[in-house]
């Protein structure tokens, strides 16, 4: 199965930019760094690798889980750390939805729209919180594609990927694997809460795998459908769908993590 969003490739305009606010402003720390390419590792399970990009792109929209009894913390310590958080057209800043969660937004110097989320569902002292904003995982990623293409973007991931589906309409859907929301969105429909337009940006994205058995099973289906793949080792596997780079890695996340964070979905399939 997959379990969680192992790494991330981004492009940027500027490498100091990046360090500024990752580094200095959210004090993720730096595993690698060249004048062309710096990755951070926010937490052990995910990496954010930005390079520098010479054409225009769109900024990408990414969420971190937070613990819920950290949310207040990581949201006061955003603020001392003078990031700007965004406001809502009625100006508040915190939204609070369905009962059950919060969260925050805010831009890095790319204009990447960033987001802390906080679930009351989420069991505590499963993950470790990581960090002054007490991260648990990476929860979302926005994947925008034309209008027509939600439905059948989500239907090829949960034929291949055996992915779970929630908030499903014909403009958005979270496509679940494990912990990793792929929020699969029309560009006609834009990012809360500042009404940003969901272009899709320069990204490619890994998803961490629990097996190796599961990747024989994605590549059986990627050949089946006639979609190309590249596989130069058995623990990973390479492919675009709707034109967006994607990784399947081996990752030793913890193939009951999901289910003992009492994620809905993976509740369900437990
Ligand atoms: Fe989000």
């Amino acid at each position: 199965m997959v379990t969680h969003f192992s790494r991330l490739q981004l492009h940027t305009f500027s490498i100091p930019g990046v360090k500024q606010f990752y580094h200095e402003q959210l004090a993720f720390p730096i595993s690698h760094e060249s004048d062309t390419e710096i990755h951070f590792q926010p937490l052990p399970s995910i990496t954010l690798c930005f390079t520098e990009g010479l054409e225009p792109n769109a900024p990408a929209h990414i969420a971190f889980e937070v613990a819920a009894s950290g949310f207040d913390a990581a949201v006061g310590w955003l603020r001392n750390q003078n990031v700007t958080l965004l406001k809502w057209p009625d100006g508040r800043i915190v939204d609070e939805f369905d009962s059950r969660g919060r969260n925050v937004y805010f831009r890095d110097g790319d204009g990447n729209l960033l987001e802390i989320i906080c679930h009351s569902y989420v069991q505590e002292g499963i993950l470790p919180p990581i960090g002054n904003m007490s991260l648990l995982y990476l929860r979302e990623v926005g994947m925008p594609v034309e209008a027509d293409a939600v439905i059948p973007f989500r239907e090829q991931l949960v034929r291949l990927m055996d992915f779970g589906l929630d908030k499903v309409f014909d403009n958005f859907t979270f496509a679940i694997g494990g912990t990793a929301h792929a929020i699969l969105v029309s560009k006609a429909r834009k990012w809360i809460p500042i009404a940003m337009a969901a272009l899709p940006p320069a990204i490619s994205i890994s998803f961490g795998v629990s097996s190796i058995d599961f990747l024989e099973g994605v590549k059986t289906r990627l050949a089946a459908e006639g979609i190309p793949f590249e596989s130069d080792a058995p623990e990973c596997v390479s492919f675009r769908l709707y034109s967006y780079p994607i990784c399947l890695e081996f990752a030793d996340f913890g193939a009951d993590v999901p289910a003992r964070l009492q994620l809905p979905l993976a509740r369900l399939k437990t």
